[in-house]
């Protein structure tokens, strides 16, 4: 954690001018938007994606005037994607505030998403690569068929590893990985550089939605900004379940829970589903495959030049291998 704030704090100008022109990028006269787009903008988050570009950056020629003309939009299609999957997820909580949909309602939600969308493809003309364009709008395509995925299979208890992570590498992976691929091109670094970084950025959110997937099962809502046990309230089967079901002994009991759990809606309590799949082998199986995923994203670095940002990109790594926020 100390290791994570140190690359925060490296990059802490940077880091503020994206910040600063991330809250200049959802200006509208429209006061009602301009309203809910910064609600999500100053409820916080990790910035993540935002770190990512910059670092990837460092592997070509870095100006942060260009920098930024990537940074925003990454992060901004992340916000987008999140007010557009709260109304997915009948989420009231994100980074422990009330989400747009819940402030406001899902309509509200809907445009707002839109909105932000919108900016993040406004900011991003300015950099002069049609590459750059056409992966961003590939990316956002396949998170569309991520998230449309994970409707299609709500409550299906009969699904496969593959067929969810097939789903988190659409709707979180791809995202991260072209953060990382687009920041290393935007500073004009060579295409085998951001091959591998692309390659990086994906192992790592694969680890990063397995990471997410453990946290909504054995966090605490101060940990995670939203209650536990939300993802199965809602019909999303993760990993650690799908793992924990491996467990012949265990498997009829989950099935009775997630039929009652699909009967009431959701609308009741989970604490025993939770405790099932925590007291399973679902958990440290789920782990260990998140930490495959980091080893093979830390070895994806391997040929790149020794740069400070090579150092913080596998600081980051751990991190998110272990993360409890
Ligand atoms: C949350 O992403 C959604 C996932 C892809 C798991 P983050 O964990 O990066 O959310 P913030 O931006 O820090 O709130
Ligand atoms: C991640 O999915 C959201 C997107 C990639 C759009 P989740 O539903 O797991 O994320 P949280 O838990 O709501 O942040
Ligand atoms: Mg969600
Ligand atoms: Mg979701």
């Amino acid at each position: 954690m100390k290791n994570l704030m140190e690359i925060y704090t490296r990059k802490k100008k940077d880091i503020a001018a994206i910040e600063k022109e991330l809250e200049e990028s959802v200006y509208t006269d429209h006061a009602m938007l301009r309203e809910t787009s910064m609600h999500l903008l100053k409820a916080g988050g990790k910035r993540i994606r935002p770190v990512f570009v910059l670092l990837s950056g460092e592997f070509g020629s870095y100006h942060l005037q260009t920098m930024k003309h990537v940074a925003v939009p990454l992060e901004l299609i992340h916000m987008a994607s999140l007010v557009h999957d709260d109304v997915i997820d009948d989420a009231n909580t994100r980074r422990g505030q009330l989400t747009v949909r819940s402030k406001w309602d899902n309509r509200i939600a809907m445009f707002t998403g839109d909105f932000i969308f919108a900016k993040a493809l406004g900011v991003i003309t300015q950099i002069h690569k049609p590459a750059v364009h056409q992966i961003m709008s590939k990316a956002i395509v396949e998170m569309s068929i991520g998230e449309m995925e994970q409707i299609r299979f709500f409550f299906h208890s009969e699904q496969s590893i593959r067929d969810y992570l097939l789903r988190i590498r659409r709707k979180t992976a791809l995202l991260i990985a072209i953060s990382c691929q687009l920041g290393a091109m935007a500073a004009d670094a060579p295409d085998w550089i951001s091959s591998k970084l692309y390659a990086f950025g994906y192992n790592v959110g694969m680890a990063f939605q397995i990471r997410d997937d453990i946290l909504d099962l054995i966090g605490t809502e101060k940990q995670i900004g939203k209650p536990p046990g939300s993802d199965v309230k809602q019909g999303n089967i993760t990993i650690p379940v799908l793992l924990a079901m491996q467990d012949e002994s265990l498997k009829p009991l989950i099935l009775s829970e997630l039929d009652r759990i699909h009967k009431l809606d959701g609308q009741t309590d989970v604490t025993q589903f939770l405790d099932m799949i925590r007291g399973s082998e679902g958990i440290d199986k789920a782990d260990l495959l998140s930490q495959k995923y980091i080893d093979k994203a830390i070895a994806s670095l391997d040929k790149l030049p020794n740069v400070q940002a090579k150092k913080d990109l596998i600081e980051i790594a751990h991190f998110i291998g272990n993360r409890s926020y």
